[in-house]
């Protein structure tokens, strides 16, 4: 059995980029189909970081999908690097003005789902087998399986939003397509725990013994991470272990102050930065985690794809209303140069805040001058600063 279906854009990947976009689109009286190769309960049990820039917030605004993030979500007006036993704190609102907001991911993609549901969005979960096709053409189409059925979607656009490991990115040719990207030599081990966070603020801590993390997801549930060895086990790592290394780098004084638990998830994380260039061929649109990766460090993932999503969603609103294409011709270099000085911070924060096995003790005496410098320079702090609550969308 085969089907076709027909819309104006159609979005492949139902994460937070994929969400948002068909939400926007549909805002601007735009059709779209979404699909994913997972189903809704999956993808809403994807745990990922949770701080929120204000731009986000206020795209998430626009969308008409903030209320329960303004009623649930934390505002933070700062946080602390800590290297060794000394902390300073980025005091965000008075450097900048701004704050940020904690609030998971998963809470993100379950309000947009809502939404979407809600309006009546047209899904297809499950699917197989996802192959754009015809990009520079003037009939592109999106071949997949569903349920037994060929599936083939004949659309405008190709909103290529389904992640690192999607088909998109693929379906651009190694002749144009560029990558570039680094692997870092270690992994973060995260668990979850309903337990009050240690502090009221995010801890990034740089220790002898490796990089942590304290975050968290409301007053009552925290978030902690932990640097560990690549090739490392969840299997290894006890809750009592666990517990015990993130008071040894956290320091005494806040260890004092960790309330541990059972902890209910418990995940290792590789680090990575990627991106691909361009970010656009023919019908073919890339946004979010399909066309960039940066490591954890800094919670920026989300807020680049929303970043990236606004843009095309303006793209595509300016060429179906007024039929005017130079929001659309311009989307990968707009897009990218965000990308690029995004990628610079979080690798720069993550060069900062790990132990890298590769270091000598001349690149450890380096990062901590660079904790020294950033301690007593209200400049250097207001550039971390700055990056943190997020660079204003050009
Ligand atoms: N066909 C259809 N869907 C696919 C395919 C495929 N071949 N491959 C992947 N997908 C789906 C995945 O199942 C997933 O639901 O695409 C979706 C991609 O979602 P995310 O990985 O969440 O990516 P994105 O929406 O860009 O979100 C960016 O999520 O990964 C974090 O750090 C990232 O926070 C950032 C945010
Ligand atoms: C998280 O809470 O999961 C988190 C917070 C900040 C980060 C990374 C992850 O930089």
């Amino acid at each position: 059995m085969s089907e076709t279906v027909k819309t104006q854009v159609c979005i492949i990947g139902s994460g937070p980029a994929g969400l948002l976009l068909s939400q926007l689109l549909a805002m601007a009286g735009i059709d779209s189909v979404v699909l994913d190769r997972r189903d809704r309960a999956y993808i809403e049990g994807r745990i990922r970081a949770g701080v929120l820039e204000q731009g986000t917030v206020q795209a998430l605004e626009e969308a008409g999908v903030a209320d329960r993030l303004h009623r649930e979500g934390l505002p933070h007006d700062g946080f602390d690097l800590a290297f060794d036993g000394d902390r300073h704190r980025i005091d965000l609102k008075a450097l900048t003005g701004k704050s940020v907001t904690v609030y998971g991911q998963t809470e993100v993609t379950k309000d947009l789902f809502d939404r979407r549901f809600a309006d009546g969005q047209r899904f297809f979960f499950n699917v197989e087998d996802v192959t754009p096709a015809d990009l520079t053409t003037d009939a592109p189409r999106v071949h997949f399986r569903h349920e037994d059925r060929a599936v083939t979607v004949e659309c405008d656009y190709v909103a290529g939003c389904d992640g690192f490991h999607g088909v998109s990115r693929k379906a651009i040719p190694e002749t144009v397509l560029r990558t570039f990207e680094r692997v870092y030599p270690f992994g973060w081990l995260g668990i979850m725990v309903d337990r009050p966070p240690v502090s009221h603020e995010l801890i990034y801590a740089n220790h002898a013994r490796g990089f942590a993390l304290a975050s968290m997801r409301s007053k009552t549930r925290s978030r902690y991470y932990i640097q560990c060895e690549l090739d490392d086990h969840v299997d290894n790592w006890s809750d009592d272990r666990f517990w015990e290394e993130l008071a040894v780098r956290l320091g005494p004084e806040t260890a004092a102050k960790l309330e541990t638990g059972p902890s209910f998830e418990k995940s290792i994380a590789p680090l990575r930065s990627f991106v691909a260039e361009p970010m656009r061929h023919g019908a073919l649109f890339l946004a979010g985690d399909a066309a960039h990766i940066v490591p954890p460090t800094g919670a920026k993932g989300l807020n680049l794809a929303v970043a990236d999503i606004r843009l095309l969603a303006r793209a595509l609103t300016a060429h179906y209303r007024g039929r005017d294409d130079r929001l659309l011709d311009g989307y990968s270099a707009a897009a990218l140069r965000r990308v690029w000085k995004v990628e610079r911070f979080s690798w720069q924060l993550s060069t900062l805040m790990h132990q890298f096995p590769e270091n000598s003790p001349f690149e450890t005496r380096m990062q901590r001058a660079e904790f020294d410098y950033l301690s007593g320079s209200e400049a250097a702090s207001r550039s971390i600063a700055e990056n943190y609550v997020g660079l204003p969308l050009e």
